[in-house]
């Protein structure tokens, strides 16, 4: 396994996609080069936070880091300012990536931010297809543009019909599995929408495995602040994942495992 590593790392591009969400390239060549499908690093973001912000790696191509960002507070707010030629100081690659060695073809479906990691994942297999979903026409069309050149099917639902289905992923998952036999479901978003696209998987005897997002304070497995419960017991977000399988996270004890 490639060690985490801190250095810096100049800003290439610094570009609003959508209202209040912003793409981030960065010149990585070690990172690029590294990186599995799936990880994430931790920025420091100026002098005045203390802690880093844990942020997934979206692509990994050429010598050059991708990452979205949603600015939803002050931290987010000084990122967004970065110019290209600024340097940021970054943590990783950390956490343990999807597995991108899987026989058979994956559909990825994420809502929202939850697409960044997923696209990673495109960009290494190809062969997938994607249902992408997002609260409106401008939360999804920049995804579209990104995932296009990645992958085969691409299925869309906002939550405002405003482009594609209207409703959820859950909604159009069904029928998006009627139409081809996925040897693996990888998903990232919201916790209530994984949870869906976990039971639909289940039904259908699919594996499935979700990404999960925390607030992460060391990223690598020392302070305890993003643990959860699994079916075998405590594990960390930053370190035993963010990548799980879904049963392992969403089942209690007890239930039956499918
Ligand atoms: Fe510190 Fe995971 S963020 S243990």
């Amino acid at each position: 396994m490639t060690m985490a590593k801190i250095f810096d790392a100049e800003i290439k591009s610094n570009t609003a996609v959508a209202e209040n969400i912003f793409r981030l390239e960065l010149f990585a060549q070690e990172l690029a080069e590294t990186a599995r499908a799936g990880q994430f690093v931790q920025v420091k973001l100026a002098d005045e936070f203390t802690l880093r912000r844990p942020l997934g790696i979206a692509s990994a191509e050429n010598g050059v880091v991708k990452i979205f960002y949603r600015v939803v507070g002050h931290g987010t707010e000084v990122l967004s300012a970065k110019k290209a030629g600024d340097t940021l100081n970054l943590l990783g690659a950390l956490g343990n990536g999807f597995d991108t060695g899987v026989t058979g073809r994956i559909l990825l479906v994420g809502g929202g931010m939850g697409l960044a990691p997923l696209l990673s994942v495109a960009e290494k297999v190809g062969e997938v297809d994607v249902l992408i979903g997002g609260k409106n026409r401008g939360e999804v069309e920049f995804w579209i543009k990104e995932f296009k050149p990645e992958v085969g099917k691409v299925f869309i639902t906002t939550d405002d019909g405003s482009f594609g289905s209207l409703g959820f992923v859950t909604n159009l998952l069904p029928e998006v599995l009627d139409y081809e036999d996925y040897a693996a479901i990888y998903t990232c978003g919201p916790e209530i929408m994984m949870r869906g696209v976990a039971q639909i998987a289940s039904e259908n005897n699919i594996p499935c495995k979700v990404s999960l997002e925390r607030r992460m304070a060391c990223g690598l497995g020392v302070c305890l602040s993003c643990s959860i419960d699994t079916l075998s017991g405590r594990k960390k977000i930053c370190k035993d994942g963010p990548v799980f399988d879904a049963r392992e996270v969403f089942m209690k004890a007890g239930e039956n495992h499918g």
